[in-house]
Formats: C-alpha cells, sequence, structure tokens
C-alpha cells in the first residue's frame, strides 16, 4: 500500500496511477511496492484484461526518488524495485501507459515492458543512467536495441538526452502522439479494446512476442548487479547530492 499509488478498476481494465505529482511521480520503495503488488493481482486475475499506467500533475514519472537512493541504496533483486521490475519483466496480462511531461529513467525503461503506449507532443522522456554515475536498468540494455538498433540506443543510454513523444514514435518506444486533453481516454479505450480480445491468446501472444524470456531476466540481474554496485561509487555519490542541492555535479575530483 502507498498513498502515492491509486488502483482503481473498470471493467476489466485496471488503472494503476502514481500520484505523487509534488516530487514530480518519483517513486519510492513504498511506490514500487504497491506497483508490484498491482501488477500480481492482476497477472493472477483471469478478470484483468489489461493494466494501464498514468502519472498525474502533467508528469509521468521523474524516475526513482533521489533521496531514497541516498538514503537507503537497494542491495539486492528481493527489494521493492527488484519486484517491480521482475513483475513488469514476467507480466503477461497487457500493459498500456499514457505518458505526458516527463518520463525519466525508470520512467522510460518501464514502457519498453508495454505492450502500447500513448505520448502527448510534449512527453519529454529521458535515460541519464550514465550522467548519474549509474547504469541503465529494467532489462533495458537488452530491450532498446532489439528495438531501435546499437546506434540509437547508445546513443540515448551514453549522452543522455531528453526527446519527445514524436521522437519516442519514430524510434519504436510509443505508438502514437495524441492531444494532452485526449490522453487517458485514448489510452483507456486502447486498453478495453485489448482487454475485450480473448484471455489465453492474448497472454500467450504477449508472452511469444517477448522472446527469450531467462535472457531477460539474466540481463536484468547483470544490470542489477552493475547498478548496485554503482551506486554506492563517488561518481554516483556526487551526481545524485548534485542534484538535492540543485548544482551541476563535478565529477573531476571523483574518477
Ligand atoms: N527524486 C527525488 N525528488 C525528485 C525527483 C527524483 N527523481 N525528481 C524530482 N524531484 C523533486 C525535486 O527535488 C523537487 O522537490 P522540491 O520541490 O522539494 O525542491 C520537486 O520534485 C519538483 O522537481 P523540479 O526539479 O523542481 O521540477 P522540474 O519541472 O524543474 O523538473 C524533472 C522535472 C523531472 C526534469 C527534474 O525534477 C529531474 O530531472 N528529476 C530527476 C530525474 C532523475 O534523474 N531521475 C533518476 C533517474 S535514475
Amino acid at each position: 500500500m502507498s498513498e502515492h499509488i491509486d488502483v482503481t478498476r473498470d471493467g476489466r481494465v485496471m488503472t494503476i496511477r502514481l500520484a505523487r505529482p509534488e516530487k514530480k511521480n518519483a517513486l519510492t520503495a513504498a511506490m514500487y511496492s504497491a506497483m508490484a503488488e498491482a501488477l500480481a493481482e492482476a497477472e493472477a486475475d483471469r478478470g484483468t484484461g489489461a493494466v494501464v499506467l498514468f502519472g498525474s500533475g502533467g508528469t509521468f514519472c521523474a524516475g526513482n526518488d533521489i533521496a531514497d537512493f541516498l538514503a537507503a541504496p537497494p542491495d539486492s533483486r528481493d527489494t521493492p524495485v527488484g519486484n517491480y521490475l521482475y513483475g513488469l519483466a514476467r507480466a503477461t496480462v497487457p500493459l498500456l501507459a499514457g505518458v505526458d511531461g516527463d518520463a525519466v529513467g525508470v520512467g522510460t525503461t518501464t514502457l519498453l515492458h508495454c505492450d502500447m503506449t500513448l505520448v502527448t507532443a510534449r512527453a519529454r522522456l529521458r535515460l541519464p543512467f550514465v550522467s548519474l554515475g549509474i547504469v541503465p536498468e529494467a532489462g533495458s540494455t537488452l530491450l532498446l536495441p532489439r528495438i531501435m538498433g546499437h546506434a540509437r540506443a547508445a546513443e540515448l543510454i551514453m549522452l543522455g538526452d531528453a526527446f519527445d513523444g514524436a521522437r519516442a514514435v519514430e524510434l519504436g518506444i510509443a505508438n502514437h502522439v495524441v492531444e494532452p486533453d485526449a490522453l487517458e481516454e485514448k489510452t483507456l479505450a486502447l486498453a478495453t479494446r485489448l482487454a475485450d480480445q480473448p484471455p489465453t491468446a492474448i497472454r500467450e501472444a504477449k508472452r511469444l512476442l517477448r522472446g527469450d524470456q531467462k535472457a531477460l531476466e539474466a540481463q536484468i540481474e547483470e544490470e542489477m548487479r552493475v547498478f548496485m554496485a554503482q551506486l554506492t561509487s563517488a561518481e554516483a555519490r556526487e551526481a545524485f547530492t548534485a542534484f538535492m542541492e540543485k548544482r551541476k555535479p563535478d565529477f573531476s575530483k571523483v574518477g
């Protein structure tokens, strides 16, 4: 349970809303746990035919809560973030997202596990892991090159520049750009269409589309190993402390 995650149901569609707009929906351990729990519930329930993720306050998600990273860096896969990431990677229930505003870090890598994503033109996606002294997670180092090829994936990961909704569609991360006012309605309409499909066929199709499940989980595991090692490095500490102190990081003394 988390006060910052709202889970609602309408017929066969479950909606998970990130509701921490004052912190740009940055994810805390409690939020990961609540999302992992909701995903597990949807996965186990044949009455749920689709799960939709939305942000709130004009933001999708600003990534992992950086104060949390500094206070309690995750040190094993058996953590709220681990449960959430493996929940995404193992889900057979169709997942959708409606993305407006910022989608940073896990806010973007989550989309790689969604079957359909609608974005607004003003959506701003970003993978700043390397700039923060850490490495990408959620299997994204396997999924991104698969979706868009090595060169484009390397550019997103190594430079960490933001890109908008139209570019997300070009890169194959999202399906369509829609007007902000229509985002939720259109995402929910799509979710209802998926939820009305034959339940076993659509889950099996999703499983087949994913391909090698073992390879995906092995990549998530290896990413986590490096991620956790980097998280306590001097360069990551400098990057996170600089963010909290609202200044530019200085990596010249931490090499
Ligand atoms: N962790 C913790 N707090 C965060 C956060 C995060 N990931 N992202 C935003 N916040 C907090 C800010 O510290 C600020 O808190 P304050 O009002 O107490 O000062 C509040 O949310 C609003 O954020 P702000 O940066 O003022 O909003 P913005 O509209 O100028 O910028 C972002 C939005 C998302 C571009 C910017 O907040 C950002 O870059 N966040 C960090 C993203 C990131 O690196 N995530 C980690 C990926 S691993």
